[in-house]
């Protein structure tokens, strides 16, 4: 039989990473060989996000490349799959790339659309039709299935995966797309998650990371019991094999202290957060709808701190959301000066058809103001991330190796068996060294030697 090809494109978040590898281990398995050129493949398949405007546009600008491929490749099939999928429908079959649209729920479908477009070359498209029901129980379940049938996924980095452990969300801040493309909140039933796990542990996965829009509304009852995120840290805690624990997403509303005693109590669980605040005013917080004001937010975490005293945080922001003013941004600016992030991500607001927000509020903050304020609050960031870091002059972290750095090809020739690795610590920080890339997916002690914001650079500690 004539093997077929494939060439997989991955746009977005961690979820969509993981649906990547989902869908890239169901291909693998249904016999595709994989190349990383779209113009040696058979069937090129993109995993899309609609979060921002300009991630549809880079999408778009990938298809503009594959119509251009099939004009001298004419049985190449192109399928286009999650958030841009369900967003657009139909309408992305209209381009002259694409022969397949699959939502994220209809993955499981995916591999089976892909086996006949190449035989009939017919368009075909596969999305929820109420993405917003909540009782769509038998796309749900063929989830979970696919999700455990082929959750030793085929992940960029050694000895780490990731794990759903809730779709959708039911949030509606006023700028997300989110809850319209990934539909409502469902927590998946804790057996379900550790019996995965375990099989991870047992391929040799050492770190796992719970992925969810709002991990912390982690909710799953079975008869009188229900089960909270920290229910869960302490049952993927008792999984042997399994080193380090991460979860994200957070949501600072209705964040149980009962998840940082667990973090505080597991050794297990990476003291690390990452908590958008998206705003410092509290007038532009409640027009986002986010359910939480300033005050609360750094209460929330005081709380951690006080909890978790070794724990580092992230945050995301988003400057121009609709009417923010100078005052509204500056009060962004003191939240970044007094939460003493580890890092933080700024956006620029970006309309999203169907979102609150596009369909009541003027997009009125200028272009320029908006990227005025994103360099501004990056660089505040910048300078509290440089001095911060150089506390870790001269320490030694622990790290987990994801493989080798992006600049190892600047290295010097002198050692071409040490090429500079990339690893992070639990806390999430980078760290950066030189050392043989068998160490990928290992962990390692580096003793650090220079620091910048966002990097750590350190030697191999091998005593
Ligand atoms: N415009 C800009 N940024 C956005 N985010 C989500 N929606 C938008 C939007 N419409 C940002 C938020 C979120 C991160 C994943 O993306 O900060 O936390
Ligand atoms: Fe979007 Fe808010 Fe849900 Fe996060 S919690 S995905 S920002 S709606």
């Amino acid at each position: 039989m004539n093997v077929k090809t494939a060439h997989v494109r991955s746009f977005g978040c961690q979820m969509n990473k993981l649906d990547t590898n989902l869908v890239a281990n169901a291909l693998a398995r249904a016999g595709f060989k994989f190349t990383s050129r779209a113009s040696e493949a058979d069937v090129v398949l993109v995993n899309t996000c609609s979060v921002r405007s300009h991630a549809e546009e880079r999408v778009f600008s990938l298809l503009g490349h594959l119509k251009h491929i099939k004009k001298s490749k004419k049985g190449l099939i192109v399928a286009v799959f999650g958030c841009m999928a369900q967003r657009l429908g139909k309408e992305l079959l209209e381009h002259e790339a694409v022969n397949i649209v699959c939502g994220p729920a209809q993955l499981p479908q995916l591999v089976g659309l892909v086996s006949k477009a190449m035989e009939n070359k017919a368009g075909a498209v596969a999305v929820s039709s109420n993405i917003r029901s909540k009782h769509r129980w038998e796309e749900f379940n063929a989830l979970d299935d696919f999700e455990c049938a082929y959750d030793s996924a085929l992940g960029e980095t050694p000895r780490q995966a990731y794990v759903r452990i809730m779709h959708g969300c039911d949030n509606f801040c006023a700028y997300c797309v989110v809850p319209y493309v990934r539909g409502p909140e469902v927590s998946r039933a804790p057996e379900t998650i550790i019996e995965q796990i375990r099989k991870l542990a047992e391929s040799g996965i050492k770190q796992v990371t719970l992925l969810g829009q709002k991990v912390n509304a982690y909710r799953y009852t079975a008869g009188d019991r229900t089960y909270g995120l920290a229910d869960l840290l302490y049952m993927v805690s008792d999984v042997d094999g399994i080193e380090w624990i991460r979860f994200v997403t957070g949501h600072p509303k209705n964040f149980g202290v009962e998840i940082f005693e667990a973090m505080a109590e597991l050794p297990k669980v990476c003291p690390y957060l990452h908590v958008p605040a998206q705003s410092g005013s509290d007038r532009i917080l409640k027009a986002m709808n986010r359910g939480y004001t300033c005050a609360e937010y750094l209460e929330l975490l005081d709380k951690a701190r006080a909890i978790v005293p070794t724990i580092a945080i992230a945050g995301d922001f988003i400057v121009g959301f609709p009417g923010e003013s100078e005052e509204d941004f500056e009060a962004t600016v003191k939240l970044v000066k007094r939460a003493e992030y580890k890092n933080c991500f700024v956006f620029k607001y970006s309309p999203r058809p169907g979102t609150r927000a596009e369909d009541k509020l003027i997009d009125d903050v200028p272009m320029e103001v908006k990227k005025r304020r994103n360099t501004e609050l990056l660089a505040i960031q910048e300078q509290i991330s440089a001095r911060s870091n150089k506390k870790f002059l001269g320490q030694k972290v622990k790290v987990l190796v994801e493989g080798m750095s992006k600049k190892s090809h600047l290295n010097s020739t002198e050692k071409p068996d040490q090429p500079q690795l990339i690893g992070r610590t639990a806390t999430d920080y980078i760290v950066v060294f030189n050392g043989p890339v068998e160490l990928a997916g290992r962990f390692v002690d580096v003793k650090i030697t220079r620091t910048s914001a966002l990097t750590l650079f350190g030697e191999l500690d091998n005593g």
